[in-house]
This record gives structure tokens, sequence and C-alpha cells, in this order.
């Protein structure tokens, strides 16, 4: 990748994130949280929304036309704060613009694997993200002679798109997720899509005493910052950070 231009003023504009919704928020106030000092422009593509059943090459597009906006906007990053996206698109999205750092994300079953101690770990994400390169790759270097369980959840998309965090309906759905998981002695379980830490606190009371939920959330953002970092692209924030965002 071409170094990008290394000056304040680049170093000033916004970092861009987009998922296909609401879920990417967990990755962007990780972000913030670390970064306090930088600006940021969030798609929140709802009218794509959902990206997890679509064919990889409508993914690609989706993402491209979200990282043309972004960059519109004047970004001098993109967070594909999305799994699935990632899964289908950063390569793409990489090579159409060599001069613009890209984070993505992926299931964390690395640090599931290496932790578990009952040898199975569940994941939750979507068929996007399972039928991806990224997993499987990574679950064949780093997850050798561990049991990982894919569970596709498509419906706590839904749920969290329509604000529904809480409640019996959420309660009922995520039970019939996680219980199969929990009866096979799945350790941790990983939140393999950005929409699903927002269901955490149900998922946690659920598996309570049984298995730890792991939630790449925070690892995401430090990279984010590393990368800035890397490439001289730390915002000073003088001017004091601005935070946009934008719902297709
Ligand atoms: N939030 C997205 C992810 O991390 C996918 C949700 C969807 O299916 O649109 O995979």
């Amino acid at each position: 990748m071409e170094s990008p231009a290394n000056d304040q003023a680049a170093a000033e504009r916004p970092v861009g994130f987009f998922d296909s919704g609401l879920g990417g928020l967990c990755i962007l106030e990780a972000f913030k949280r670390a970064c306090p000092r930088e600006s940021t422009v969030y798609i929140a593509d709802s009218a794509n929304c959902p990206y997890g059943n679509r064919p990889p090459g409508e993914i690609v597009e989706i993402s491209e036309k979200n990282t043309r906006l972004l960059l519109d906007r004047g970004c001098k990053m993109v967070v594909v704060a999305c799994n699935t996206a990632t899964a289908a698109a950063i390569d793409v999205l990489r090579e159409n613009h060599p001069s613009v750092p890209f984070i993505g994300i992926e299931p964390a079953v690395k640090p599931a694997a290496l932790k578990s101690r009952s040898g199975v770990v569940g994941v939750l994400a979507t068929a996007g993200t399972f039928g991806g390169r990224l997993y499987r790759e990574t679950k064949e270097r780093f997850a050798k002679g561990v049991e990982v369980i894919a569970t596709v959840a498509d419906e706590f998309v839904e749920l969290v798109e329509n604000g529904e965090t809480g409640g019996p309906r959420a309660e009922e759905a995520v039970r019939a997720k996680i219980a199969p998981l929990l009866a096979a002695g799945a350790d941790h379980i990983v939140l393999g899509c950005t929409h699903f830490p927002h269901l955490r606190p149900l998922i946690e009371k659920i598996a309570a005493g049984r298995a730890e939920v792991v939630d790449p959330s925070e690892a995401v953002a430090r990279q984010a910052r590393r990368v800035l970092l890397r490439f001289g692209l730390a915002a000073s924030g003088s001017a004091g950070p601005q935070h946009e965002f934008i719902r297709t």
C-alpha cells in the first residue's frame, strides 16, 4: 500500500466507518474511546440491510459505494465495521484504493480457540462471513484440534435494527442460539457480527458461568489507532472532533 500524505491537514480529516445498519456502532464507540481526538463519519447502510445472505459480488458493490461516499466526505481511513463486508470485499477495496488504509473485522476465533479449555468454541455470524476465505483460513490456522461450531444468527440483526435488545422475544431468540452451543460444551462464544455486541448483556446472562463472550470491538479500535499512528495520520483534535452519522 502507498503511504498516505503525511501532513497535518490529512491527519485532521475524519475516519470513515460503514455497516449494514447500527451494528458497527459498537466499533465506532470503541474507536472513540481509543482515539478521542478523531473525527468520524459513520454510514448506517440501512437501505441494503441485511448484508448477511447477499452474494459476495453484491456486497463488493455495496462496500465500494459506501467507501466512495466516505472518501467524498474526506475520510483518511476506512473501517469496514462489518464482518460480512470484510469477508467479501476488503481485498477488492484495498486494491481499488491503494492509498487508503482499510481496517476490517473478522470473528475472533484465534483468541477463543487459544483460551478454550473444553476444546469447543461457538461462533455466531452471518452466512456470508462463514463462507469467506478469512474465516476459513483463520479457523484452519488457529483452531487446530478445537471444535468450532458455526451458528448463523441472522435473527439477531433484525432484533438490533428494531432496537429490540431486551425483552422476552429477544431473550427467546438469543437462548435458541446459545443453548445448543452450551449443550455442546462451548466455553467461548465469539460474536462474529458487529450487530451482536448490542445483545451482549442477554448473551452473557444466558451463558453466565459456562461460557465467556468474545467481542473483538476493542481490539479493532486499538488496531485502527496503531494504523493511524503508523501512517502519521493521528489527529491533533485541536478544532474538537466532529461526528457525522449518515443513514441510507
Ligand atoms: N453487521 C454485519 C456483520 O458484522 C452484518 C449484518 C447483516 O447481515 O447485515 O457481519
